[in-house]
């Protein structure tokens, strides 16, 4: 089994990407800390609890950064909604966030497992980079960093820059020069992958708790992406799940990234120069087929 650690700001399309997490036979989730992003982090740390609550993930939950490194803090509110994961309404619950900072969950894990631990940020590069700052060893002995973020086309949160690396430019600029293994979901890939009406008809159709939630969150997801994107709801985050259950459905190519954090137009935007020897993979291509029937069958209900 795979050992993770999430990194979320639930948000819509993580929610999918911890659903699948949770269903893979193949992962084990260590621990999901929440992060500032498609809202702030009381709200995608409350709406990290909620869903592990109602789909009975015991993974431990922590809080994560605030705010970024050093820009303005921004949020995805239009795309997200007011709470960053509206749609399904969640009842009481027992679930609490644990007392450790996440930033210390993360160094510890990996420094407990030498080799061993993926970090899957699906979010801003907060947390990871001040991982990075708090403890030198950390981009050395994580076994990969698989990613979503960054573009090597256009932007969708500008005409240069992905989300999640503009909404921390800096934290993102650490990590890809950290030298530690990152796979790289960027919006070449995961835009590919889209919701569809048809298939969140066919996913949904099937009774259980988890497509229950998906339908729910659909409802809202895919008018505002409709809306502001322009298009049907892309499976962003779950691309990570996907490529840490099964690498052989993605293709890859080695690139080193850079970040600009200076540029007035083009702040965030992830920048690929083609190099054989760099640890990073970008990814290319996803197998739509073998993506969509690993995302319906980590949904069955294990309950
Ligand atoms: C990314 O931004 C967020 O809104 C999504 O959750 C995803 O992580 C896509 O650009
Ligand atoms: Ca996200």
């Amino acid at each position: 089994m795979k050992k993770i650690i999430l990194d979320v700001d639930t948000g819509h399309d993580d929610a999918i990407a911890i659903e699948m997490a949770a269903g893979s036979s193949d992962l084990e989730i260590l621990g999901i800390v929440a992060v500032s992003g498609n809202q702030t982090l009381d709200k995608t740390l409350e709406n990290t609890l909620n869903l592990c609550d109602s789909l009975g993930i015991k993974a431990p939950v922590f809080r994560g950064s605030e705010f970024p490194l050093i820009r303005q803090r921004v949020v995805a509110g239009k795309i997200h909604g007011e709470t960053g994961f509206d749609g399904p309404v969640f009842g009481p619950r027992k679930k609490q966030a644990e007392s450790q900072r996440g930033v210390d969950f993360i160094v510890n894990s990996v420094l407990e497992a030498p080799g061993e631990v993926y970090l899957v940020p699906t979010g801003p590069l907060t947390d990871i980079a001040l991982a990075m700052r708090l403890d030198s060893r950390v981009a050395s002995l994580v076994k990969g960093i698989v990613l979503m973020g960054g573009s090597l086309g256009k932007g969708n949160v500008t005409p240069s820059a992905e989300f999640n690396i503009y909404a921390d430019p800096e934290a993102a600029s650490i990590v890809f020069s950290s030298g530690a293994p990152i796979v790289m979901m960027g919006l070449d890939v995961t835009l590919s992958v889209v919701l569809d009406p048809p298939r969140i008809q066919q996913i949904t159709s099937k009774p259980g708790k988890a497509r229950s939630i998906l339908k729910a969150s659909m409802e809202f997801y895919t008018q505002s992406c409709l809306r502001y994107a322009g298009s049907y709801p892309a499976m962003h985050d779950p691309c990570t799940i996907a490529y840490l259950h099964d690498p052989s459905m993605f293709s890859v190519k080695p690139m080193r990234i850079e970040v600009e954090t200076k540029g007035s137009l083009t702040y965030g935007r992830t920048v690929g120069i083609e190099d054989s020897q760099s640890r990073t993979l970008v990814a290319c291509k996803v197998d739509q087929q073998r993506f969509w029937s690993f995302l319906d069958s980590a949904l069955e209900d294990r309950a």
